[in-house]
């Protein structure tokens, strides 16, 4: 593993991803935050060696290096998922190699299903913390102690300072911020109605199919992470219609000028 991160941190170093200091990851109908970035450069994921190559329609694959808000930034447009049928450790693999270039910020976006109901469609929460129901994870097999440690802390997946920057930015920006935890699910279909109840019990505010795993291996390097989730739907068991995925894409759109004017503050007080 540890080779298979050093090989791609030199090619992208080969090719100017020289000084980053943070990492953002763009979730579902989320990717126009890279119009507010001055862009240095853009791989895509099948040129960078040792990265899985991205299935699903809705995802760029790109990773981009440029400057937003005169920070350094790499951004990988478009995600990896469980259900796409990767490994935990390819899904994580941008991860790893994001931190080895020197990131030590990583900014995670997804478009998930709103459990708690006080909760609307279109709006945002941030992530305090998460439930992992995605019956595997990233760090199962041999630990490598260089990339970190065997048994790492979870106590605050969520860095509590980014927290509170981004409350104030909402503030600022009178953008209404929800709070909650978000619960991984494999995905690829919508939850059953039994199961939105059952999310519910357990104590999700929100759904989705991705961002758990990432930031495992990032709290497993030491980073530091915020989370945003841009809620497309809302998961009322006694009252579910069915949805399509156009329809959840449509709303992150909608939604996605927000989180850019979020992100955009965000960056000036990092
Ligand atoms: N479940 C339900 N609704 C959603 C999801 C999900 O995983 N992602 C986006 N909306």
């Amino acid at each position: 593993m540890e080779n298979s991160v050093e090989y791609a941190v030199n090619y992208l170093k080969t090719r100017g991803f020289i000084a980053p200091q943070i990492g953002i990851i763009l979730g579902t109908g989320l990717g126009k935050l890279v119009d507010s970035v001055k862009l240095i450069e853009t791989i895509s994921y099948g040129d960078i060696p040792g990265f899985p190559e991205s299935t699903v329609e809705s995802h760029a694959g790109r990773l981009i290096y440029g400057e937003l808000q005169g920070k350094m930034v790499v951004i990988m447009q478009g995600r990896f998922h469980f259900y796409e049928g990767y490994s935990m450790q390819q899904i994580t693999f941008p991860v790893r190699v994001m931190k080895k270039l020197g990131i030590n910020t990583l900014l995670v976006s997804n478009a998930a299903g709103a459990i708690n109901l006080n909760l609307k469609k279109g709006s945002l929460m941030c992530i305090h913390d998460h439930i992992n129901l995605l019956a595997n994870n990233p760090l199962i097999g041999k630990n490598d102690t260089s990339l970190g440690p065997r048994f790492p802390d979870m106590s605050k997946p969520y860095c509590p300072q980014l927290i509170s920057t981004l409350i104030k930015c909402a503030h600022k920006l009178q953008l209404p911020l929800h709070h909650g935890v978000y619960a991984a699910m494999q995905g690829p279909m919508l939850e059953t109605a039994a199961e939105y109840r059952m999310l519910r019990t357990l104590g999700a505010d929100a759904v989705g199919m991705s961002t758990v795993p990432e930031v495992i291996v990032a709290n497993h390097m030491g980073m530091n992470v915020a989370a945003i989730s841009v809620l497309t739907d809302e998961c009322d068991p006694d009252n579910l219609k069915p949805v399509e995925l156009a329809e959840i894409i449509a709303v992150a759109q909608q939604a996605e000028k927000d989180m850019i004017a979020l992100f955009n503050e965000l960056f000036t007080l990092l």
